[in-house]
This record gives structure tokens, sequence and C-alpha cells, in this order.
């Protein structure tokens, strides 16, 4: 009933979306997909897929009907999750990948929760300033499309240690699949064909990367094609048959390290052979009786989503409804505040100190209420990290639940759609543009307009900051939530927007997934939200408090589970962002 209730003030809130112009275009990183926000009545009728043993939900249809398989087979959840991983990289180029890295967020069923950290490196030959030209001015397109934008690949590694330490199959079992779609191909949906040609004109600059995903004539591939891939086919083939090596030893490092040294990067196999992908403790945190199990540096995004709830816990979110003056108001200062400790103090651990502690401590969150005023928004200018001075696209997201109740949160990425849109030679794969994670220089934005500082400066082996948050979410200890997201910075607050649609405002998964996103970011010192966020009403009362807003196209594409605790029934949903997507179970 409660829940309900909760729902019914929710959507009461949800307004038209016709009411506010977009001035600024869309970040060259957060392309408008074309995808269409939720209407108001079709998020009040919106339902997860259900099912009563396990869930898989991918951003991409036949990745899923993959990790199924390999569920009913006996596989467990990190079986299916390295399948998936694997798939993707085939069924969705743009963004699922073995030329990135990621994390994965685990919930073992004996109660263990893990995080292996499968970030990409910085070349050891990479220098602070290596965006900059001899003026000191950033240089973007070096960070972007060049072959210096490549960090040293991490997903093999951490896939191939994911399935040793947990799960059961072999590797020549999970990777099959992935092997066989890019060997026969697959048939392209509409949501496909629309992602390929998002960058065709970047593949036409390349005979390697247009020979796979043009036709001969330069058209890019419709809806209804077969997409082959016997090249990524024949380098999946050796990665299933002599391991990691293949790829950080092998003929594969060495395709790459030729094709940077030839085209003005900076590779050498020692890179390669150096990389690692350790495991660590999650970051967690409670809020409002349940536990979240998220993101440790390098990725900033479970710090922050954890100091937002440590600052918003006390405020009657639930009373208030889900887009109301007030909760947007405290939002976004909770966030304004959580970013700009972000960007000021979080780093690669490995290099600096991550003051985690003390951001996600009450008296913190405390000092940071204190300090918003009820009737007015803070200006950012006024906003610096609150530690003080000296402390310290694309991309993926998929959830996995099997029958024994091991939960995989995953989120992976090559950056920008294509990453760099660079092949090395005829490996068939795409080469991310990760390095524009870092701080090209202090005070300059990256290209999702974060503006951060030495912590997260370029080093040699370093890893860049990143905001992916696969997120699992734990009531008395038992599974209850696994979410995440894509979308370069606003990956945290949609995962942080996907929690509280739940806890706070009793929405089902389907429509907490499906409701439309506010997202601040500390600088730019605007409010961005999707259509159909604000009320009329809701949006004057925020600008005579001196907001100022933005309406952007839909963004993100939480694949996510819960485990609703008054059926048991796990309720997955994909994201209606990313029609291509698939929840499914048994
Ligand atoms: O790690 C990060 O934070 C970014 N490289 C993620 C990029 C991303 O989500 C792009 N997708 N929209």
């Amino acid at each position: 009933m409660r829940r309900v209730a909760l729902l019914l003030s929710a959507l009461a809130f949800i307004g038209s979306g016709a009411l506010v112009n977009a001035k600024d275009g869309p970040p060259a990183a957060l392309p408008d997909l074309g995808a269409v926000h939720a209407t108001r009545a079709e998020l009040a009728a919106a339902q997860p897929v259900t099912a009563k043993h396990a869930m898989v939900v991918t951003a991409q249809h036949l990745a899923t009907e993959i990790g199924v398989d390999i569920l009913k087979k006996g596989g467990n959840a990190v079986d299916a999750a390295v399948a998936v991983g694997y798939a993707l990289a085939v069924v969705h180029p743009c963004c699922g990948n073995i030329g990135g890295g990621g994390f994965m967020t685990l919930h073992l069923a004996d109660g263990r929760n893990l995080f292996l950290d499968f970030r990409e490196k910085a070349p050891l030959a990479a220098t602070t300033t290596m965006f900059q030209d001899a003026n000191g001015n950033v240089v973007p397109e070096r960070s972007r499309s060049s072959w210096l934008a490549i960090g040293v690949p991490g997903t093999v590694m951490g896939l191939d240690e994911a399935l040793t330490t947990y799960g059961t199959m072999s590797r020549a079992e999970v990777m099959a699949p992935a092997i066989a779609l890019a060997r026969k191909g697959f048939v392209l949906n509409a949501s496909d064909a629309h992602i390929l040609a998002l960058r065709a004109k970047v593949f036409a600059s390349q005979p390697n990367v247009a020979a796979i995903f043009l036709h001969p004539d330069g058209k890019p591939y419709s809806a209804g094609e077969r997409l082959v891939q016997p090249a990524l086919a024949k380098t999946l083939d050796l990665i299933a048959r002599k391991g990691p090596d293949a790829f950080y030893k092998g003929p594969i490092a060495r395709a790459i390290v030729a094709a940077s040294q030839q085209g003005g990067g900076l590779f050498t196999m020692k890179d390669f052979a150096d990389y690692s992908a350790p495991w660590s403790a999650p970051v967690t945190c409670r809020y409002h009786g349940y536990q979240v199990v998220s993101t440790p540096p390098p990725s900033s995004g479970g710090t922050t989503v954890c100091e937002i709830l440590q600052i918003v816990a006390p405020y009657p979110f639930a009373k208030w409804g889900f887009g109301s003056t007030q909760v947007t108001h405290y939002l976004v200062e909770a966030e304004r505040c959580a970013f700009a400790d972000r960007n000021t103090y979080l780093g690669d651990p490995a290099f600096v100190t991550n003051p985690i502690a003390k951001l996600l401590s009450a008296d913190h969150a405390a000092k940071i209420r204190s300090e918003i005023a009820p009737d007015r928004a803070t200006p950012s200018s006024e906003v610096k990290g609150s530690l003080g001075a000296d402390e310290g696209q694309h991309t993926t997201q998929y959830s996995i639940v099997d029958a024994q109740g091991n939960a995989v949160s995953v989120t992976y990425t090559i950056n920008f759609f294509f990453g760099t849109g660079k092949i090395a030679g005829d490996t068939g794969f795409f080469l991310n543009n990760e390095m524009d994670d870092f701080t090209s220089k202090p005070g300059v934005a990256n290209a999702f307009g974060l503006v951060q500082g030495k912590t997260n400066e370029i080093q040699p082996g370093k890893r860049p900051l990143s905001s992916m948050t696969p997120t699992i979410v734990l009531k008395s200890g038992k599974l209850f939530m696994v979410t995440g997201s894509p979308g370069g910075s606003t990956i945290i607050s949609t995962t942080l927007e996907s929690i509280l649609n739940v806890v706070d405002f009793g929405m089902n998964m389907q429509q907490a997934v499906d409701a439309p996103r506010l997202h601040h970011q500390w600088l730019p010192d605007i409010v961005t939200v999707e259509p159909g966020y604000l009320s009329p009403k809701v949006k004057v009362a925020l600008e005579g408090m001196g907001y100022t807003f933005r309406v952007h196209s839909p963004w993100g594409a939480d694949e996510a589970i819960l485990r609703n605790p008054a059926t048991s029934l796990l309720e997955g949903a994909n994201d209606n962002r990313r029609p291509s997507g698939l929840a499914a179970g048994y």
C-alpha cells in the first residue's frame, strides 16, 4: 500500500517535458541516441520482467540470452558475467569491449562482497602534461582520438581473473557463444544500426575499420542486415585457447604496440606485460536500513553515491515526493558538494591517498547539510572541496543474479562510443580513449565537463579516475538490488537515483530505471534534466531560488535487477533508453 501511495505521489510530479528549452547542445561525449523518454502514463504502467530463480539484464538482447543460457547450463553468475562480457564485445561494439576496461562488484551467496578493478592504465611513457601544447593549452583531440588517448586495456585480464577465481566453467565454454556470434554474424536491429551509424565518418577514415563496419560503398549497415566480424572471432578464439597471455604478452599486444608506435602512441610490450586486475574491498554505506556495496577508487562512483546518500539521509524525501522542489533542491546541493569532493580528492589508490572515511563520515555530511540554505541555490563558485586544500562514451552496464544467490554488477567501457574509433591492424576490436578521464590540466574540463584536480593528474602506470559505479544494495545482508549505468559523470546520479526511486519513492525496478533523471556535477553550475523531470510549478520555484536548468535528451542505461522482498521474485529492468537491451530470467 505504502509503495503504491508513494508511487502515485511520485508520478504526480512528473511533467509533460515540453517545458524548458535546451540552450546548450549535448556534450560530445553524450550523444543523442534518439531515445524517447517515458510519458507519465507509460511510467505508471511500467512493469519489470519477473523470474523466480535467476535474471540477466544487458543492453543487447543476444548478450542477455547468452547469459541466461550459461546459467541454465549450471554456470554461476560469474560464469555468466564473463560470457556476457565477451558477447557484448561482439554484439554491442560501441561499448561492450575487449579494448577497454571496467569494474565488477560482486555479492556472493556466502555473504562476501568483492570488487574487481580492471580499469585501463596509462602507458609507462605517459607524462602529466602530455595533452598540453607548448603554451600549456590542452589539445582535446590528443586525449580523445589520437593514439595517445588509449590506456592499456584491462577487460581481458579482468574477465579472466573473475572466471578463474569465482567461476566454475572453462574459458572455452564461456567464450564459445561470443566467438560464434563474431564468426557467423548477427542480425542488427534498428537500435544496433543507429549506434553503428553514429561514427560512420570515423570508420570511413580508416580502411581496416571500414572493412568491418561499413559496406564496400562506404554506407553504414542497416537494420535487418548481418554484421560478421571474422577478425574479432580470430582474436577471441586466440584468447579462449591461450588465455590473457595472448592479449598481454603475445600477438595481440604486439599488434597494438606496432599500430601505436606507427601512429605516434607510447605503448611498449612492457605496458601490457605489467598489467594486472586487482581485487579490493568495495566502498559501503548505509541508507535507510539498506547497505550499499559499490566501487572504491579508481572509481569515484561508490564514494560519491555514498557521500550524497549520507548528506540527504535525514531529509524526508519519501514525504516530499519524486521531482518535488525540496527533493530536487537538496539532491542538487548534495551532488554539487560531493562532485566538488570527487574532483578534488579522488584518484588511483596506487598513487594518491583517498580520504574515503572522512568523506563518508556523519560529521562531514552534517557539516555540508548545515551549509545548505533551505531557500537558495548555492553558487558552485562558493563550493570548494570540503576537506580543505591539502587532503589528500562508451560504456555499458549489465547485472546478473543466479539461482544460488550470487549477484554480479559490471560496468565496462571504451569511453566514447567506439572509443578512439581505432582498431590495431587486423585485431578486430576498438581501442578506448580512456586517457581523457585524467586531468589534462587542473581546472580544464574533460569531455564530460568534469573539472578535476591534481589527484587525478596523469602519471606513468596510473589508472584514470572513473565515474563507473556498478553497485549492489543489500537488505539485512541479503541481495536487494543490482544497478549501474553508462553515461560518464552522469553514471553517478543515475545509479543514485535508481536507488532513491525504489527506496524512497516506492517505484518498481522498471519505473525506477525509466523515470526521468536529474544531474548536477558542481561545474558547470547547471542542473541537467531529462525531458519530463520538471513540472512547470517546480521549475518556477527552483528558478526563483537561483537554479539554471538545461534539458538534455535522455541519457544513461541502467540495466538493473531487484529482489522484491514482498514476492521474493527477481524484477529485471532493461532501461527503455536502450531498446536493444533485454531483461530475461527463469
Ligand atoms: O570511466 C568513466 O567514468 C568514463 N570513461 C565512462 C564513459 C561513459 O560512461 C560513456 N558512456 N556514456
